[in-house]
């Protein structure tokens, strides 16, 4: 029987792969044939340090990002609607990176919990793209932050600093600030974007839920307290320290206990929400 290709390999290549659709296409091809039994559990491929990006749009450290326009001016739809679209395209490689980078050390149930989650997000992206383009964009029309993989690449040694900040930080700050944005574009007027956002939350509740339930798996097989563990993995890999306001009910729904995240907000944190950080889970990172 001729050897099935590598789960690795075929990770490694949908990471690679650069245009928007093709990487759509190549994160749903994966899950997919990782569920119908046509790659290996075999990790023979390293993951690159650095995904495979389009030309556009532009990568732009975030103090260089233009302003945004006013807030339901076509502009100001389109850069939030853009924004929200590249976090989704980030979030695709996080999941796929997540499965392809930590899949060895942590088994079967873990790679599958993570492909979906890489399947959803490139399902979040395809969505925002086409609704951008129902307004006369398409993703790449504008530039966008450049930081997304950061806290990638900061954790890439450690699975439980990984698991500790991109589900369980930048995916649960999602659930904290979509329901404002799904709230103005629902008063905007904009159905099928309410309807999207909607789908999101309730996706991204579940990715950060599986991240939590990784998380504490991997410390308790180190002999480590889940919540201390986690406490000084944030304080680490994420200096600037949670924001608030925190969607509690949301963040309980996906298992992260209240008593973890509230003790992590400086004393100088602001409360602000920007739209920009919403939908996809994914914050900026803060450098
Ligand atoms: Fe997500
Ligand atoms: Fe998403």
């Amino acid at each position: 029987m001729a050897t099935l290709p590598s789960l690795s390999q075929a990770i490694n290549a949908a990471l690679l792969t650069r245009q928007p659709r093709a990487k759509v296409m190549a994160a749903r091809k994966v899950t997919r044939d990782w569920r119908l039994g046509r790659l290996a559990f075999r990790f023979d491929t390293p993951m690159p340090d650095a995904p495979g990006r389009p030309d556009a749009p532009e990568l732009l450290a975030p103090n260089r990002m233009p302003r945004r326009g006013k807030a339901g001016s076509v502009r100001g739809r389109l850069a939030l609607w853009h924004a929200v679209a590249h976090i989704e395209f980030v979030a695709i490689d996080l999941a796929l990176d997540m499965a392809g980078r930590f899949g060895a050390q942590l088994g079967e149930a873990f790679v599958a919990d993570f492909l979906q989650i890489a399947a959803e997000e490139a399902m979040h992206f395809a969505m925002i793209e086409r609704h951008l383009r129902g307004m006369g964009g398409h993703y790449g029309c504008l530039p966008a932050h450049s930081g997304l993989w950061d806290a990638a690449y900061e954790t890439r040694h450690d699975v439980a600093a990984r698991l500790a900040i991109v589900p369980m930080v930048l995916e649960a700050r999602g659930l904290d600030v979509t329901p404002a944005m799904l709230e103005r574009v629902a008063a905007s007027g904009d159905e099928t974007g309410a309807k999207i956002l909607q789908r999101i939350l309730d996706d991204e509740v579940r990715h950060v839920a599986a991240g939590v339930k990784h998380f504490v798996a991997r410390a308790e097989a180190s002999g480590q307290p889940a919540d201390s563990l986690w406490k000084s993995l944030v304080q680490r890999h994420f200096k600037s320290g949670l924001k608030k306001p925190f969607n509690d009910s949301a963040r309980g729904s996906a298992g992260l206990p209240r008593d973890w995240y509230t003790g992590l907000v400086p004393l100088t944190s602001s409360g602000n929400t920007d739209p920009r950080e919403a939908a996809g889970g994914i914050r900026p990172s803060p450098r």
